[in-house]
């Protein structure tokens, strides 16, 4: 893996050795009594649903085990991507209410927490709990601020991952992956010739995005779509405005309702075979598994060869949290191999360890930690590890707008303006 995000740190990741660290929350983590006195731990995320929902039960079984004398309380608030949790946790820290622990991005995003001083520097317990050197070093540099860690990563996910309905694709007489966008555009036309409308399952802004982007690490490659984020390539560039033009057509090819629906609505136009195609991060593996849909295939988005769109959920400790003792436990317990075993093997993403096994994993984490290994690594802004909050709603309003009018320049325009009043900050 070259991991090159803000940082080219490498790192080898998604080792095999069988290390398991002993990551029990034992008793001497405590009687759960904080300053409190509070034996519940509130947990904040957006995993509401289906193979989310699966991947967290996984985890809350290990941290009733590892950490019996807590409650877990699920302040889960649904909506893809936190397009709806985002805000309500913006506003109860806002208030000084915090969860004992929420769901943050590696990256950009885990940033803005640190920068507003929202959440407490953890790198005593990463030493205590053995984590210095469970994790890709690039990884752990995406939860560092001047030498503190702030985060545990739960997984790694990518989100350059077009899912299929194989049978949609076998009555249209195709048998491959597409290998890059004049294929992809080819059986499209195909597609639709054979009388599916929409080929192409699309959502509203953050899946928008999702796709755009995946557009534009083909046409720009790896390195320059890492430069968008770093300052060292330009959105107004010729490459940009053409990313803009070939998004642009595939919008053409998807269902004309798009703005109103979340990932799953549109992962739906696949599973009955209304749609061949969509775009979404590894979750939808977990999902389609939940759902019970088996007939369906994956492959990497046409034209992106080896880039690994990357995004980590990691947990944090909120300042003011009411039970940081419990956290802690939380914490730990997800960090562990155990946890992680517990977690990912629902949720379709790969551990963030390096001492997991891979046998462990259904199919497609297999083929992802291989992935994982042999890629080169880019950020995601819709999902933080490439671009601060602040920045993505910008890109997320633009391409709102740009899915109604279609404006290439008025897109590209509203880009240059975002990296001008985000980038670096
Ligand atoms: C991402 C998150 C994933 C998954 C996805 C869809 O932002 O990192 O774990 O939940 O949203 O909701």
């Amino acid at each position: 893996m070259r991991f090159s995000g803000s940082t080219r740190v490498a790192f080898a990741a998604a080792g095999v050795a069988l290390a398991l660290v002993a990551s029990g929350c034992g008793a001497d983590d405590g009687d759960g009594s904080s300053g409190t006195g509070s034996k519940q731990v509130e947990v904040f995320t957006w995993w509401a649903d289906g193979g989310e929902k699966a991947g967290l039960d996984g985890l809350v079984t290990q941290f009733k085990t590892d950490c019996s004398q807590y409650e877990f309380v699920n302040g889960a608030v649904a909506g893809g991507a936190g397009s709806n949790a985002k805000q309500v946790l913006a506003s109860r820290l806002q208030q000084s209410d915090p969860p004992d622990t929420f769901q943050a991005h590696a990256g950009a995003e885990l940033t803005d927490y640190i920068k507003a001083g929202q959440i407490e520097d953890i790198s005593a317990q990463y030493k205590e709990w053995g984590l210095d050197s469970a994790f890709p070093k690039g990884l752990v540099e995406s939860l560092t601020v001047n030498g503190k860690i702030y985060s545990v990563p739960a997984n790694i996910h990518r989100a350059n991952v077009l899912w299929a309905n194989k049978k949609v694709l076998t009555d249209a007489g195709i048998t491959a992956a597409p290998k890059d966008l004049a294929e992809f555009f080819t059986q499209l036309d195909t597609l639709k010739a054979k009388g599916v409308a929409a080929p192409l399952a699309l959502g509203k802004d953050w899946t928008q995005q999702m796709l755009f982007e995946a557009v534009l690490i083909s046409d720009l490659g790896a390195d320059k779509f890492n430069g968008l984020w770093n300052g060292k390539t330009d959105w107004a560039g010729a490459d940009v405005t053409k990313g803009i033009e070939d998004y642009k057509k595939l919008l053409s090819y998807s269902n004309k309702d798009r703005d109103t629906f979340d990932w799953t609505d549109a992962e739906k136009l696949v599973m009955d075979g209304k749609a061949a195609y969509q775009l979404m991060g590894d979750w939808e593996a977990a999902d389609l598994d939940a759902k019970g849909f088996k007939d369906y295939s994956y492959s990497v988005f046409p034209g992106n060869g080896n880039a690994y769109q990357w995004l980590a959920d990691s947990f944090v400790l909120p300042k003011g949290a009411k039970n940081p003792e419990g956290t802690k436990c939380w914490l730990k317990t997800l960090g562990s191999a155990a946890g992680q075993k517990a977690f990912n093997t629902k949720k379709g993403s790969i551990p963030a360890r390096t001492d997991s096994v891979a046998s462990d994993y259904p199919a497609y984490q297999q083929s992802a930690i291989k992935d994982w290994a042999n890629g080169v690594a880019v950020p995601s802004c819709p999902h933080g590890s490439a671009c601060s909050q602040g920045w993505q709603g910008a890109v997320a309003s633009a391409q709102g707008k740009f899915s109604s009018d279609g404006n290439v320049a008025a897109l590209q325009t509203a880009l240059v303006a975002a990296a001008k009043q985000y980038a670096g900050k």
